[in-house]
C-alpha cells in the first residue's frame, strides 16, 4: 500500500482552501490537520476538506507527531516565524511565496531547515504547472535559438483594503513580493543565473507600500528581461520570450495551459497543456517526491533560487528606500 503523507495547514485562508482542494486529488497526500487563530473558522475549514484533526493555534498543529508535511499559508511578514516554528519541530515545510520577507529572514529559515534536516521549499506553482515544464524543455532544446529578450507582468487590481495583506506593510504588503515575485523568478527559471544589471522603479501607495514597481535586468550574454508588476491594475500577464530563431508566447505566464511556438520563417505551433483541479497539487507531488526519495530541497524550485530573488527584491527596496517594519 502507498504510504500517504498527512499533511497539515497553517492558516485557514483563501490560498489554503484553494491548496486542499487540490490536495484531494493525490492519492498519497492526506490533509491530516488544520490550524487557524479562530477555533471556528478551524473546525469548518477542517469539516469542508476532510481534515481529520483542527487546532485554534498554530503551535499545537506544529508539534503534533502524526502531522508530516505543513503548508505554511500566512502573511509574508509571518512566514519567517510560522516556518521556524514548523522547523523547531521538525516538520517538513512547503511556505507560500514569497518564503520570506527579506534575504537575511530567508538564510537563516534556509540554515534552520538544514540544522534539523527537514525539506524546506517556496511554494512557487508556477515552476511545477506542467506547461512551464513544457516551456523549460522547449528552451533547453534551444527551439527558438538563444535568448535575446523576455517580458512578464503580473499586474492585478486587489481590492483596497488598507489593514489587508496585499497593502498593509505590517503583513509584507506591496506589489513586488506578492506578485512581483513571479515575473523574477521566472527570469530565474529562463536564464539560470543572476542578473549582471538590475534596475527598478516603484510608485508608492498611501499605505507606504509599492502598488507597482517595473524591472528590467540584463545578463551576460547581453539578452534583457523587461518586467513589471501591480496590484492596482490589470494587465494581459502575458510572457513573451524571444530567441535568435522565433519566439514563444505564454498567456497567463505564472500558470499557462497553452503555448503558442512563432519561429522566424512564419510558421506556428501551439501546444494545449491543461492542468488538473486548481492547479497546486503539481507542487505538493513534488514535494512529497522529494522527501521519499531523501532529499531536503527540491530541483525544480531549489533554495538558492528562492534567495537569488529575495536578494533581488531586498536590491530593489534598498534604492526604493522601502523597510518593512522592523527590518
Ligand atoms: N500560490 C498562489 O497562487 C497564491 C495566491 C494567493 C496568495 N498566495 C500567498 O499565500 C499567502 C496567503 O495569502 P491569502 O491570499 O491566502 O491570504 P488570506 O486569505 O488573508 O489568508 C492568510 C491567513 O493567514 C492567517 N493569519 C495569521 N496571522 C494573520 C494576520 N496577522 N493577519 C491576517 N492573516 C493572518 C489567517 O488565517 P487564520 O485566521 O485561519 O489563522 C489568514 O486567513 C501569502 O503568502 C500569499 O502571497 C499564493
Amino acid at each position: 500500500m502507498t504510504k500517504k503523507h498527512r499533511w497539515g495547514i497553517i492558516g485557514c485562508g483563501k490560498i489554503a482552501q484553494k491548496f486542499a482542494t487540490s490536495l484531494k486529488t493525490i492519492d498519497n497526500a492526506v490533509l491530516y490537520a488544520v490550524a487557524s487563530r479562530d477555533g471556528e473558522k478551524a473546525k469548518s475549514f477542517a469539516k469542508t476538506n476532510g481534515a481529520k484533526l483542527w487546532f485554534d493555534n498554530y503551535e499545537m498543529l506544529a508539534s503534533h507527531p502524526d502531522v508530516h508535511i505543513i503548508y505554511i499559508a500566512t502573511p509574508h511578514s509571518l512566514h519567517y516565524e510560522h516556518t521556524m516554528l514548523a522547523v523547531d519541530y521538525k516538520k517538513h515545510v512547503l511556505c507560500e511565496k514569497p518564503l520570506a520577507i527579506n534575504a537575511i529572514q530567508t538564510r537563516k529559515m534556509i540554515q534552520a531547515a538544514r540544522n534539523k534536516r527537514v525539506f524546506m521549499m517556496e511554494a512557487m506553482w508556477m515552476r511545477f504547472n506542467p506547461a512551464i515544464r513544457k516551456l523549460v524543455e522547449i528552451l533547453n532544446a534551444k527551439i527558438i535559438g538563444e535568448i535575446t529578450q523576455i517580458q512578464a507582468d503580473f499586474c492585478v487590481e486587489l481590492p483596497y483594503d488598507k489593514l489587508g495583506r496585499v497593502f498593509n506593510p505590517e503583513l509584507g504588503g506591496g506589489a513586488m513580493l506578492d506578485v512581483g515575485v513571479y515575473p523574477l523568478n521566472f527570469a530565474y527559471l529562463v536564464f539560470g543565473e543572476d542578473p549582471i544589471q538590475a534596475e527598478s522603479s516603484a510608485k508608492m501607495g498611501e499605505t507606504g507600500v509599492d502598488y507597482q514597481s517595473a524591472y528590467m535586468l540584463k545578463y551576460k550574454s547581453g539578452a534583457i528581461a523587461m518586467l513589471s508588476s501591480s496590484v492596482e491594475f490589470n494587465k494581459p500577464n502575458e510572457a513573451w520570450i524571444y530567441g535568435t530563431k522565433g519566439h514563444i508566447h505564454l498567456p497567463l505566464f505564472y500558470k499557462p495551459q497553452v503555448i503558442h511556438i512563432h519561429m522566424n520563417g512564419g510558421s506556428t505551433e501551439t501546444l494545449q497543456i491543461p492542468f488538473v483541479s486548481t492547479g497546486y497539487s503539481y507542487e505538493a507531488e513534488a514535494v512529497m517526491e522529494s522527501i521519499e526519495q531523501g532529499r531536503n530541497e527540491c530541483a525544480l524550485m531549489p533554495l538558492h533560487q528562492t534567495l537569488n530573488v529575495i536578494e533581488l527584491m531586498d536590491r530593489f527596496r534598498n534604492s526604493w528606500g522601502f523597510k518593512y517594519p522592523g527590518e
